[in-house]
C-alpha cells in the first residue's frame, strides 16, 4: 500500500530529559498526539511516542522516548540514551529549581549519549508567565554557553512544542 508508514527513510531517536514535573510527558503528548493534559501522571520508567512527518522529502519516524524525572522511578540509564540522536532537556519557567538542575542532566546526557547528539534546552509552561521564575536571557545565555539549541514552550497551548521537535530533526538530518 502506499501509506507512509510502508516508506519511511529514517528512524530517529530522541530523547527527554529533566525534573519531574516539568512537563516531558505533556510535551511528548502534544507532540505525538496533539493532546494534553492537566492531570498528568509522574512517568514511571519509559515510554515512546512516535510520529511519522516529512523532512525535506523524506519520510522521518520520529521515535520519543520519555522517562521518568523521579530517581525512584528511571529505568537503566545506558539503554535509554542508546541510539539516541536528539535530545530536549526540559526545565519549567516556574520552577527555577529545575534551570537550576540542567547542568546536571547535561552531564548525564553528555556522559551516556552520542557525542554528535542534537540538544534542545527547551523552557516549558510559558502559559505561565506571570510566574515565571527563569528569564529568557538566563536560559539563552548558557544554552549558548552550551552550545544548545533553545526555545521557549508551552504544551498547555502547544506554543513552540512543534517549532522544538522539528529543530531538532531537521538538525539530526
Ligand atoms: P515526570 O514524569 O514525573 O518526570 O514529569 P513530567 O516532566 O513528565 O511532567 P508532566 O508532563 O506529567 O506534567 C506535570 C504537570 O505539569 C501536569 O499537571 C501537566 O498538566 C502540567 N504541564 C505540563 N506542561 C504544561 C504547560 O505547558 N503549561 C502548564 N500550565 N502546565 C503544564
Ligand atoms: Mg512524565
Amino acid at each position: 500500500s502506499g501509506d507512509v508508514a510502508s516508506r519511511i527513510d529514517y528512524v530517529f531517536k530522541v530523547v527527554l530529559i529533566g525534573d519531574s514535573a516539568v512537563g516531558k510527558s505533556q510535551i511528548l503528548s502534544r507532540f505525538a498526539r496533539n493532546e494534553f493534559s492537566l492531570d498528568s501522571k509522574a512517568t514511571i520508567g519509559v515510554e515512546f511516542q512516535t510520529r511519522t512527518l516529512v523532512i525535506e522529502h523524506k519520510s522521518v519516524k520520529a521515535q520519543i522516548w520519555d522517562t521518568a524525572g523521579q530517581e525512584r522511578y528511571r529505568a537503566v540509564t545506558s539503554a535509554y540514551y542508546r541510539g539516541a540522536v536528539g535530545a530536549m532537556l526540559v526545565y519549567d519557567i516556574t520552577r527555577r529549581q529545575s534551570f537550576e538542575h540542567i547542568p546536571r542532566w547535561l552531564e548525564e546526557l553528555r556522559s551516556h549519549a552520542d557525542k554528535n547528539i542534537v540538544i534542545m534546552l527547551v523552557g516549558n509552561k510559558t502559559d505561565l508567565e506571570k510566574q515565571r521564575a527563569v528569564s529568557t536571557e538566563d536560559a539563552k545565555e548558557f544554552a549558548e554557553k552550551e552550545g544548545l539549541f533553545f526555545l521557549e514552550t508551552s504544551a498547555l497551548n502547544a506554543s513552540n512544542v512543534e517549532s522544538a521537535f522539528l529543530t531538532v530533526l531537521t538538525e539530526i538530518f
